[in-house]
């Protein structure tokens, strides 16, 4: 099928790259020029494992093309995806402009049936919007549908995300639409995967539930790891044991500083300001989030209490994106911790494989604040290493080596990523969380 991709973002980049590599032709329509070019090359603006070589691979068999003219990318095909940022406002509300500039110009550019349809995170019955703001805009009466279909990717697997989802979720009232659905997405129910169909508002809302509540479930383990550290219990064990239980399931129990993301804290904010806006009380998920605000402020106290003086001591940061296997590091807990460390006067050594590049741009390097290439050449001379993202390269770090590296065997770990015992039979002064 011939399918158009609006915003070559997280979203729309694998969206587009992984609908062109199922044999559909795809046109990305992206209006910053140096990405344009950049995609045009095979090169990912964004860091996903496995993106540039689908990438590279289908745009050689010119299955995927990117534009910066918006009126090419709505001519080239029936099917529309708006895979636009909806970054949060101020107040929490979602931000549609995007959304709302591409509604109009689909309707100035309508000349024959299309279908709409919402792939980004919208606040439920944004697509009412979409086709008020099109039938006050269109030309002509032309056909149109506006349909939902929400992503549920996780940065740093969102191909395998994408390929192998545990659902397909399908907000529509029309039968065409459906219809139309139905053939884009055979690929997957040949395979036996679900693709199910529903209204527009459920199918938003059902994306916004869904990630809401993995985030209260990561909140729940930290509030619980709380109580695990007063009273001497293993928060990783008490998840363990949670886990078993088919109906909580283990995935998404890990203590830690708390999440971070592009998602989680703006998808919070908006579900809970659309909850409010229809008088509807939320306040389990406002406790969520002031739960996981804390975890920072928790965390460094911790720190405080471990090191006493941070001014003039030798940290090494690991980790700076907000999880293993992306750069991105959109409110990432590194971010406050940094910030903290650093206006406390701490020498500071920082480490991420792949996120060092965008933390420049808000902690520029200084004399203060060094970058490192190499993991343990951020450890020389160092009186404490703090470990924030649970990358591969340090849950398998030599031990002896970072031990022989650094002025003190002191680790912060605020990721649980290492075994206690083994750690402490190294002479390390190890420190955890909830455990
Ligand atoms: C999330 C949802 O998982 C995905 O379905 C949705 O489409 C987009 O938002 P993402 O934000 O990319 O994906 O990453 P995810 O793996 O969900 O992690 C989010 C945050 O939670 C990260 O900061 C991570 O460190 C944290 N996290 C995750 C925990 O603190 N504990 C856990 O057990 C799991």
């Amino acid at each position: 099928m011939k399918i158009t991709v609006i915003g070559a973002g997280y979203v729309g980049l694998v969206t587009a790259s992984c609908f062109a590599d199922l044999g559909n032709e795809v046109i990305c329509v992206e209006k910053i020029e140096s990405k344009i070019e950049k995609l045009r090359k095979g090169i990912s603006p964004i860091y996903e494992p496995g993106l540039d070589i689908i990438l590279k691979r289908n745009i050689e068999n010119k299955r995927i093309s990117f534009t910066l003219n918006m009126t090419e990318g709505i001519n080239f095909s029936d099917i529309i995806f708006f895979c636009v940022g909806t970054p949060q406002g101020d107040d929490g509300k979602a931000d549609l402009s995007q959304i709302e500039e591409a509604s109009r110009q689909i309707a100035e550019n309508l000349t024959s049936y299309k279908l709409i349809i919402e792939k980004s995170t919208v606040p439920v019955n944004t697509h009412q919007w979409i086709k008020k703001t099109i039938l006050r805009y269109a030309k002509n009466n032309v056909e149109f549908d506006v349909a939902s279909n929400p992503e549920f990717l996780r940065e740093g697997s969102a191909i395998k995300d994408f390929l192998e989802p545990d659902r397909i979720v399908v907000g529509t009232e029309s039968n065409k639409a459906r219809n139309l659905f139905r053939e884009l997405y055979k690929p997957f129910t040949d395979q036996d995967r679900i693709l199910i169909f529903t209204t527009p508002a459920t199918a938003e809302l059902i994306k916004h539930a869904s990630n809401s509540f993995l985030s209260l479930k990561i909140s729940y383990i930290n509030m619980v790891s709380d109580l695990c550290e007063k009273v001497g219990a293993d928060v990783s064990m008490v998840a363990e044991g949670m886990g078993l239980d088919k109906r909580i399931g283990r995935s998404f129990l890990n203590a830690g500083i708390g999440y971070g993301g592009s998602c989680f804290p703006k998808d919070v904010k908006a579900f809970i300001k659309m909850a409010k806006d229809n008088g509807v009380d939320f306040s389990i998920l406002e406790e969520s989030e002031k739960v996981n605000k804390n975890r920072r402020v928790k965390f460094i106290e911790k720190i405080e209490n471990i090191l006493w003086i941070n001014k003039d001591k030798n940290i090494t940061i690991w980790g700076l994106s907000f999880k293993p296997n992306t750069d991105d590091i959109r409110e990432a807990p590194s971010i406050d911790i940094v910030k903290q460390l650093n206006s406390a006067g701490a020498n500071l050594r920082l480490y991420d494989p792949e996120a060092a590049e965008n933390f420049k741009n808000i902690f520029p390097e200084s004399d203060k604040l060094r970058y490192f290439s190499d993991m343990y050449g951020a450890l020389e001379d160092s009186d404490a290493l703090i470990i924030l993202t649970e990358w591969e390269h340090f849950i398998s770090a030599n031990l002896e080596k970072i031990k022989n590296t650094m002025k003190l065997p002191i680790i912060i770990d605020g990721r649980n990523i290492f075994d206690e015992s083994l750690v402490e039979s190294y002479g390390f002064e190890y420190y955890s969380i909830g455990r």
